[in-house]
């Protein structure tokens, strides 16, 4: 497996896309990711592509997005809770991916128009959020800046994503790269809502700020970035599902990666 460090570095919500179809080699690619995933999960994410030229896969809202590309990926997934932390956490793996291809990605639960895409959602199910996939522009313009720069203003520091006895840095180095991929991590307006909590050597992950109605899926996103991050430093292992579950170190891989 490789590191996804990299991607959680490099991995900001791209809201300035190219006027550039994406290729039916990539198409291809993220299509078998979604099918991995959903097979992994039971969720029934599904990969909307416009064979039209010039007609997006979603409308975005203009207000906040500049260009709208041809790919989207529709998160569907059970109405519940647990859904919806899975639809995070599945969903933060396909954006990861995504960036290592190098292509621009955006959780996007509220700033598009849903009368414009038609997934196919069954009974007892929702689109919680679309996925727009594609190139991003090389420079970013001026509205977009300013967006990401107000709202990731209100980032907290890394301090303040742990709950536990002992201070971050005297943690071990797998568990602080953990709590830094959740704090690299995106959250629905960039509330953060998800705290790592390490005691008597355990770990879990609670939802300290609840509110918004997406807590849920921020959940799954940051377990996914912990996970990821641990992995980085040499660690895998795997979250129970749930507001304050726990993660069980399965085996140490290798040396740390920075
Ligand atoms: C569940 C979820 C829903 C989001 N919905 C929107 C949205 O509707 N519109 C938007 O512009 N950004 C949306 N975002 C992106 C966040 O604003 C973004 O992740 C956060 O500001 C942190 O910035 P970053 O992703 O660039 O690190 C969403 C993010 C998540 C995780």
């Amino acid at each position: 497996m490789q590191s996804d460090w990299e991607p959680i570095r490099k991995r900001v919500s791209c809201r300035a896309y190219q006027d550039r179809p994406l290729e039916p080699a990539r198409i291809a690619q993220l299509q078998d990711k979604i099918q991995e995933l959903n097979a992994a999960s039971g969720l029934h994410f599904q990969l909307i592509v416009s064979e039209t030229a010039g007609k997006p896969a979603v409308k975005l809202l203009a207000a906040m997005f500049h260009g709208s590309p041809n790919v989207c990926a529709a998160l569907v997934g059970g109405e519940d809770c647990i859904s919806g932390e899975k639809v995070g956490y599945y969903g933060e793996k396909l954006v990861l991916y995504a960036t290592a291809l190098g292509l621009g990605t955006c959780w996007v639960a509220g700033t598009f128009d849903r009368k414009s895409i038609h997934p196919d959602i069954g009974p007892g199910e929702k689109l919680w959020d679309v996925v727009p996939i594609g190139y991003a522009l090389e420079t970013v313009p001026a509205r977009q800046k300013m967006i990401r720069k107000s709202i990731r203003s209100r980032d907290r520091k890394p301090e303040e994503f742990l709950e536990s006895d002992l201070p971050l840095a005297q943690l071990p180095m797998w568990v602080q790269k953990g709590v830094e991929a959740v704090r690299l991590g995106p959250s629905a307006v960039n509330q953060q809502p998800v705290n790592i909590r390490f005691r008597n050597g355990t770990i879990s992950a609670r939802i300290w700020k609840k509110g918004h109605g997406l807590e849920y899926n921020d959940l799954g996103i940051a377990k996914c970035q912990f996970e990821a991050g641990a992995y980085a430093y040499g660690v895998t292992g795997h979250w129970d599902f749930g507001d304050g579950a726990v993660f069980h170190v399965s085996k140490v891989v290798s040396g740390g990666e920075d």
